[in-house]
């Protein structure tokens, strides 16, 4: 199935559900600007299966998803309960039931589950082997034809890194996040650990029109 493709309009509705005006002006700018949510869209379309979205935010990805007529079941689960909090209030004012939020540390557990997994921008927060303990888990809730898709800052040294981390010391500074990152991954993490849980992964840069060193990983079990 081919995703419907979300207008700006979809955008300032799924904005206008936010009850704090910072909440609004974020959810327009990174839903017009950023290109995760399409290519992960993309490969919900391709397999329609429940989602885990770990480190979930507000919600945006099961908003976006929503909007493209995808209604894959998703479960969105982040350490910050403000966010999640926030999260709830927007798909019960969307009238979306079926996109569920729960409060939780990925660092001390995952909740059950069998499908598609997300991780957007959070393995930055977590230590070395907080990260490959984090990948382990998470791939061992890709079900047979899912995938675990993930977009990472990869490190490196560019001008892109640099501002990468930059803006993350930022985002802490302006308290959008509760934490200051703590170690960027390399490629070969993926390679290491996703592979040895049987998954066949694939890596391309996903920055698209922003200055950031992001990278799409996406790992699929066969
Ligand atoms: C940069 S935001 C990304 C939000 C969302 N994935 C998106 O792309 O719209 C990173 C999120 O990871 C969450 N996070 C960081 N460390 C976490 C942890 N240990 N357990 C659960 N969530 C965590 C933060 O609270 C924040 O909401």
């Amino acid at each position: 199935m081919n995703p419907r493709t979300p207008a700006k309009a979809d955008f300032d509705r799924i904005a206008r559900l936010c009850d704090r005006r910072w909440d609004y002006h974020y959810t327009r700018s990174k839903l017009r600007t950023d290109p995760v949510y399409a290519a992960v869209a993309a490969v919900i379309a391709a397999r329609p299966l429940p989602v885990l979205d770990i480190g979930c935010g507000i919600g945006l990805l099961g908003q976006y998803l929503r909007a493209c007529g995808l209604d894959a079941p998703l479960t969105g689960f982040d350490y910050d309960e403000r966010k999640i909090r926030a999260a709830r209030v927007m798909a019960a004012r969307a009238g979306h039931s079926d996109l569920n939020f729960e409060a939780g540390d990925a660092r001390t557990g995952l909740p059950e589950f069998s499908g598609h997994v997300v991780i957007l921008d959070i393995l930055q927060f977590f230590t070395p082997a907080e990260q490959n303990a984090l990948l382990a888990a998470a791939a061992a809730r890709v079900a047979p034809g899912a995938s675990l898709v993930i977009r990472s800052g990869l490190r490196a040294d560019n001008w892109r890194f640099r501002v990468t981390v930059w803006a993350d010391y930022l985002a802490k500074a302006t308290r959008w996040m509760k934490a200051a990152p703590v170690s960027y991954p390399d490629a070969a993490l993926f390679h290491e650990v996703l592979g040895a849980a049987g998954l066949r992964v694939s890596l391309r840069p996903l920055w698209g029109r922003t200055p950031f060193h992001n990278h799409l990983i996406t790992a699929t079990r066969p």
